[in-house]
């Protein structure tokens, strides 16, 4: 019924959002990942979808509600969300990374299972690939928003980002702020361009995904 009442200001606009995290494999049976529980990703791709929008979800292995009315594709790692994202973005309108890709990742993971020694399991780490910095430098029409998930320095950290990774707008959350990060259905975000901050107040997160969406609007 949601559906029928709401305003489709984003009609037959292509939206790409992803959610959740990424993960990488170690060997066979383990794997190192984010934490990420893709619910505003998730949020983004619903509200997106009732206000008209042809939505692409891209999901890492999370899935914190059904939204069957949506096409969506699920991905373990960052390349997998790499060229899933590839393949709908000419014609994209916006690509909205929400979702919390692994940054670092094993260069040659094993593929039978490491056995247990008695001894320390010494883990080199490389740099994963930067989906949404990729994405910056290949954007034509597309509007692209990120997200920085900072424990301080909040502002600073997603200024550099806005510039980093090329996008329009980086939507900055505080994790260590009562009433955001991790575990709760709320957020206290505040919204960067490259002309203006703006700070929210503590809001639900199916209403920052409107408040999101407005932005394309
Ligand atoms: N992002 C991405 N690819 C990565 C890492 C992050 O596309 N390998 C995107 C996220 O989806 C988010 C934005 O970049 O929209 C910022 O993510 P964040 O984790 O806050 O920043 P990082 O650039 O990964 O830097 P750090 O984790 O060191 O703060
Ligand atoms: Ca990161």
């Amino acid at each position: 019924l949601d559906y029928y009442f709401t305003k489709k200001d984003l009609n037959g606009k292509k939206i790409i959002v992803t959610a959740g995290p990424t993960v990488e494999k170690i060997d066979y049976v383990r794997y190192i990942t984010n934490k990420s529980s893709g619910k505003m990703g998730y949020n983004i791709a619903y509200e997106a979808f009732k206000r008209g929008a042809d939505v692409k979800l891209i999901s890492g292995p999370v899935s914190p509600f059904e939204v069957d009315c949506v096409d969506k594709v699920n991905v373990n790692t960052n390349k997998e969300l790499k060229d899933e994202i590839d393949k709908e973005f000419d014609d994209a309108d916006a690509l909205i990374m929400a979702a919390a890709p692994t940054d670092y990742k094993v260069e040659k993971p094993s593929d039978v299972k490491i056995k247990k020694d008695g001894n320390n399991l010494n883990l080199e780490l490389i740099e994963n690939i930067d989906i949404l910095k990729y994405f910056g430098d290949k954007k034509n029409q597309q509007t692209l928003i990120g997200f920085a998930a900072e424990t301080d320095d909040l502002i600073n950290n997603a200024q550099k980002k806005l510039e980093a990774k090329k996008v329009d707008y980086i939507i900055a959350n505080d994790l260590k702020k009562k009433g955001a990060g991790f575990d709760v259905d709320t957020n206290i975000a505040s919204i960067l361009s490259h002309k203006s901050i703006e700070k929210l107040n503590m809001m639900t997160k199916r209403e920052l995904a409107n408040k999101i969406l407005d932005l394309l609007v």
